[in-house]
């Protein structure tokens, strides 16, 4: 293996697109740290990479989130691509751009795409009979249809499965029928709808199927789809919808999972454009550019079936490689509010190092469709014992000689050259695995190898040696071995644990991104002061973080408008516009804050008492992190007073106050001029 040019590769590689409705979980984790891992030792492998993702904006649910936050589609699906982006960055997730799929690049390409399906003679109408919802004048996704489940009766049901007996069925089966968005009884009503025409591709899918691209068990998984037979794809929604509207049609639009996989060729489209790059050789058949994805296996239809036959039909590449992982499960079930296992991002950033969870992911992960399971106790002792007690301890045991008796300078030579030469034998080996996504294999054989760097320096003792005059040349190179082999283990976990490789290349003084830069050893080199590059997990801060979560679910309801970090407005300020009577129903009033407390339990809420000049108020304000209880008491500020009161773990908050900035400590409350008393209300 060599890093020469003429083998480069052309690369795209992508994560699934999360949905822009909610925040990210450590199960979305897994698949960013997964595809992360791939990108960078891609990168270290000298391959040319682009290595994307992008919130996923459009369909129903986003829509009537939205719509149940008072905000618009656009607005909401931008405060929450922002926050993802911020969480993945958390982690180290070294995306080259985060797009959206609601982008103008997006709208382009997914209409350029069903064109050339529809030219080709690939789509097809036909009316179809779906539940309206006539107070909310829409057509009813089966997600939004409730009722008695059909087989068992059991009330309160999904329209397309019963939670109670597991049966799934069409939502017309349902009994009682209701509208979950107003609750009103859905009629049927007719609508002409478009599909792709799955059928035509079933030959080109079929052979696609068998060409290595994919895992053995979804190959076979595959088969199976081909042998139940391969129905027509539903491409189209009726308004009203959140997404783009189809061309050539009257008021309908693509449905979200038409456009969202479209959203890898968008973002791929918008970076090349911003760096005057061509963007045909990525989508060109006759090209070798790759172009790679990860996904879950609930995703599975999409990718492997429709996203190949879209492409297909529009005459571009199909994908080189999908490949599938498993779910997450903690402690050894389904995440779960109310155990604290539904741990979000952010919550873990909070607390814990990022490279902890990824070194664990790592750890886990096989090329196989399995689900992991992220299981707290051997979490902690897998982490503290390989990273910390291994690999971290080698250059912790060797640099305090290098830095004090040899004035931080390796020696010339090595004292043992031939161990120095093993591990370099296996370092095509371990790049292969991890290419392979095996990548539980290549962590045991870097691991196999650290337990071997630390017999070696405990069997050359260097704190002993070093008491005796004669053999201080010897400490010199032994210690110089030792951290020439730490450098080539964490050259080798470098796209695993990139936050700390960032720290050990300060102390090495020497990039670990080059993953054939240790076949040169760094022989009378300089290095720095070495510090502590790795603190051990702490049981009590995991008890802490799975506590905090089961809080999460209130404070996500925290009482405070937050204005975006950037400060910028939603990026269609049309769309964004609201009319003047719509802002005249908003009662914001002046109010002082006559008492201010910690809420017990939440650790973003105060609990404020707000007078209005009369009338008080209890209200709960995720403003914690930026306020002291005492200094905001007597403070003036400003509530919108007619919101309607809502429920919270700890009581009814009866409004909101007004707050703006990034967040943590940079919040700040609004507070009017001293002329201006409670009660009075802001025109
Ligand atoms: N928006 C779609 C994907 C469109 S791709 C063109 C979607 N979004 S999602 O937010 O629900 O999921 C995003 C990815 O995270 C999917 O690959 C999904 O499998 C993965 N995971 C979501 N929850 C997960 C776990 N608990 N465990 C592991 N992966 C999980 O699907
Ligand atoms: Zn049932």
């Amino acid at each position: 293996m060599s890093g020469s040019s003429q083998n480069k590769r052309k690369i795209l590689i992508t994560s699934a697109l999360p949905y822009a409705s909610g925040s990210l979980h450590l199960g979305h984790l897994v698949e960013h740290s997964q595809s992360d891992i791939w990108a960078r030792l891609m990168r270290s492998l000298g391959h040319q990479v682009k290595y994307l993702c992008a919130d996923d904006a459009h369909g129903t649910p986003i829509m009537l989130n939205a719509e149940k936050q008072g905000m618009t589609p656009e607005a909401m699906v931008d405060g929450i691509r922002e926050e993802h982006w911020r969480d993945l960055q958390g982690f180290g997730v070294s995306y080259d751009h985060y797009h959206s799929t609601h982008s103008p690049e997006n709208e382009a390409l997914v209409s350029e795409i069903y064109l050339k399906l529809k030219a080709a003679g690939h789509i097809k109408e036909k009316v179809i009979e779906q539940y309206f919802d006539p107070e909310k004048e829409m057509f009813l996704p089966d997600r939004f249809v409730k009722g008695n489940c059909p087989k068992c009766g059991a009330d309160d049901q999904y329209g397309d499965n019963c939670e109670v007996c597991g049966s799934t069925y069409d939502s017309s089966e349902v009994k009682n029928p209701k509208s979950a968005v107003s609750g009103a009884i859905p009629v049927l009503k007719e609508s002409k709808h478009l599909f792709v025409d799955l059928k035509q591709f079933e030959s080109m899918l079929k052979e696609w199927v068998h060409s290595g691209s994919l895992q053995t068990e979804v190959a076979n998984k595959l088969e199976e789809w081909f042998d139940a037979g391969l129905q027509s794809w539903d491409i189209s929604r009726d308004a009203p919808y959140f997404g783009f509207k189809i061309p050539e049609e009257n008021n309908k639009y693509f449905y979200v999972w038409m456009d969202a996989p479209v959203g890898y060729l968008a973002c791929l489209k918008y970076v090349c454009d911003q760096q005057g790059e061509a963007f045909e050789p990525w989508v060109d058949r006759h090209t070798n550019h790759e172009m790679v994805h990860f996904i879950g296996k609930d995703i599975l239809y999409f990718h492997s079936l429709f996203w190949p036959a879209m492409l297909y039909g529009a005459g571009m590449k199909l994908p080189s490689a999908v490949y599938v992982h498993g779910f997450l499960t903690v402690n050894g079930t389904k995440m779960s509010k109310s155990r604290g296992t539904f741990i979000k991002a952010s919550t873990y950033l909070d607390h814990l190092n990022p490279d902890y969870l990824r070194y664990y992911f790592a750890a886990k992960l096989s090329d196989g469709v399995v689900d992991i399971d992220l299981n707290m106790d051997d979490f902690r002792q897998r982490v503290n014992s390989d990273l910390v007690g291994k690999v971290v301890n080698i250059a912790s045991r060797c640099a305090g000689f290098i830095n004090k008796k040899f004035n931080s300078k390796l020696s010339g030579t090595l004292h043992n050259q031939a161990l120095y030469d093993e591990f370099l034998s296996e370092s095509q080996a371990i790049a292969v695995l991890f290419e392979a996504r095996k990548y539980n294999a290549a962590v045991r054989q870097i691991m196999a190898l650290a337990d071997k760097a630390n017999q070696y320096i405990a069997d050359m003792a260097p704190w002993v040696a070093i008491k005796e005059e004669v053999q201080v040349e010897e400490v010199h190179q032994v210690c110089s071995t030792g951290i020439n082999l730490f450098r080539v283990l964490m050259t080798w976990l470098s796209p695993v644990i990139p936050f700390t490789a960032r720290k050990a290349e300060h102390f090495l003084n020497a990039s670990l991104e080059d993953w054939f830069a240790i076949e040169q050893p760094l022989y009378d080199h300089n290095i720095n002061q070495f510090k502590p590059l790795m603190a051990r997990i702490e049981a009590e801060t995991l008890e802490q973080v799975m506590e905090i979560s089961k809080q999460d679910l209130e404070v996500k309801e925290t009482s405070v408008i937050k204005v975006e970090s950037n400060g910028q407005l939603a990026k269609d300020p049309i769309n964004n516009q609201i009319n003047f009577e719509d802002f005249a129903k908003v009662d914001l009033r002046v109010v002082k804050i006559v008492a201010a407390e910690a809420v017990e339990k939440a650790d973003k809420l105060l609990q404020l008492t707000l007078d209005l000049g009369g009338e008080t108020r209890r209200v709960f304000a995720g403003i914690k992190s930026a306020y002291d209880p005492e200094q905001l008491i007597g403070k003036h500020t400003v509530m919108v007073a007619n919101l309607a009161p809502r429920a919270m773990r700890f009581g009814v908050s009866e409004g909101m106050v007004l707050a703006a900035g990034p967040g943590g400590e940079d919040l700040f409350i609004l507070e009017p001029h001293e002329g201006a008393q409670p009660g009075m209300r802001i025109k």
